[in-house]
C-alpha cells in the first residue's frame, strides 16, 4: 500500500505525536472487538456488565464475564501495530491515549500510555484502597474478595458512567499534538471520542488508520482504509527510508 507523500512529509516535520487506539489495533492479536458482527457487545447487555449498578445487582455475573475475557485475553500477544506505536517513542514526543484495557501497548514496551478505560489484569476493592495485580485465569474463586478486607473486589476498568482515568491528561496531548492517529476505533464513546476532534481544532494534522468510516472520517486529514498492521508497516517504512 502507498503512504502519501503528504503524511510522510507532515510526520517529518513532527516532534508530538499521539495516537488513539482502540479494540481495532488488537483485533489482529485475536481479541474481539465491541461493536459489529460478531462483537463483544452482541452476545452481554452492556448495562448488566460494564455499569456499576449492573455490577451492585449481580458481582457473579459481572466476574464471569470478565474472566471470560481474560481467559482469552491470556494469550493475545503485541501485533507489530503495537510494537511500531512503541518504537515510533525513540523518534518523538509520543503518546499512546488507549481504550483498550488489554494491557498490550505496555507489553510491546510503549512506555507513555494512557489507559484511559483500565486495565483488566487489576483489580481494586469496592470498599477498602486496596488495589493490585491479578493475573489468575481462570480465576479460583467468582467473585474474588479482597486479599485485605474480605469485601468484594472488582476489575479496574470504567465502566459506563464512570469517568476515565487520565482524561485532562489526554485531551492536554491531544491539543499539543503536531499529529494525531485515531487507529481502530469506532470513536463512539465518549470522552475518547473527542480526543481526535480537540486535536484537530489545535492544528494537529489528524490522521485515520480504520478499514470502515467513523465520525473521525469526516474531520481527518488523512484517512487509511487498511488494517493497522499493514498501515503502520507501510508508514513506518517511508519514514525509515528518511532515517526518521
Ligand atoms: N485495524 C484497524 N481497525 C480495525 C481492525 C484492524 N485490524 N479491525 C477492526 N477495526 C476497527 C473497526 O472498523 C471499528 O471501527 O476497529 C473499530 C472497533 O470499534 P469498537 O468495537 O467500537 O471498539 P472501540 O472503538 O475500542 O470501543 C470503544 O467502547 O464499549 C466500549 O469500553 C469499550 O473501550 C471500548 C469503547
Amino acid at each position: 500500500m502507498q503512504i502519501p507523500d503528504a503524511l510522510v512529509d507532515e510526520m517529518l516535520k513532527a516532534k508530538r505525536v499521539a495516537a488513539l487506539t482502540g479494540a481495532g489495533i488488537s483485533a489482529e492479536s485475536g481479541i474481539p472487538t465491541f461493536r459489529g458482527a460478531g462483537g463483544l457487545w452482541e452476545g452481554y447487555p452492556v448495562e448488566k456488565v460494564a455499569t456499576v449498578e449492573g455490577f451492585a445487582e449481580d458481582p457473579a455475573l459481572v466476574w464471569r464475564f470478565y474472566d471470560e475475557r481474560r481467559v482469552n485475553m491470556r494469550n493475545a500477544r503485541p501485533n507489530l501495530a503495537h510494537k511500531i506505536l512503541a518504537e515510533l517513542e525513540k523518534h518523538y514526543d509520543m503518546w499512546v491515549i488507549t481504550q483498550n484495557i488489554d494491557g498490550l501497548h505496555r507489553e510491546a514496551g510503549s512506555k507513555n500510555v494512557i489507559e484511559l478505560h483500565g486495565n483488566i489484569w487489576r483489580v481494586k476493592c469496592t470498599l477498602c484502597d486496596y488495589h493490585g495485580e491479578n493475573r489468575e485465569t481462570p480465576l479460583s474463586e467468582i467473585p474474588p474478595k479482597c486479599p485485605k478486607c474480605g469485601a468484594l473486589l472488582r476489575p479496574d476498568v470504567v465502566w459506563f458512567g464512570e469517568p476515565v482515568n487520565g482524561v485532562e491528561k489526554a485531551f492536554r496531548i491531544a491539543k499539543e499534538s503536531d499529529v494525531f492517529f485515531s487507529i481502530g476505533t469506532s470513536a463512539l464513546v465518549h470522552p475518547a471520542a473527542s480526543l481526535p476532534f480537540i486535536a484537530k481544532d489545535y492544528g494537529a494534522t489528524v490522521v485515520e488508520i480504520n478499514p470502515q468510516r467513523t465520525p473521525v472520517s469526516v474531520i481527518a486529514d488523512f484517512i487509511i482504509r487498511e488494517k493497522a498492521t499493514v498501515a503502520l508497516d507501510a508508514l513506518f517504512r517511508e519514514l525509515y527510508k528518511h532515517k526518521k
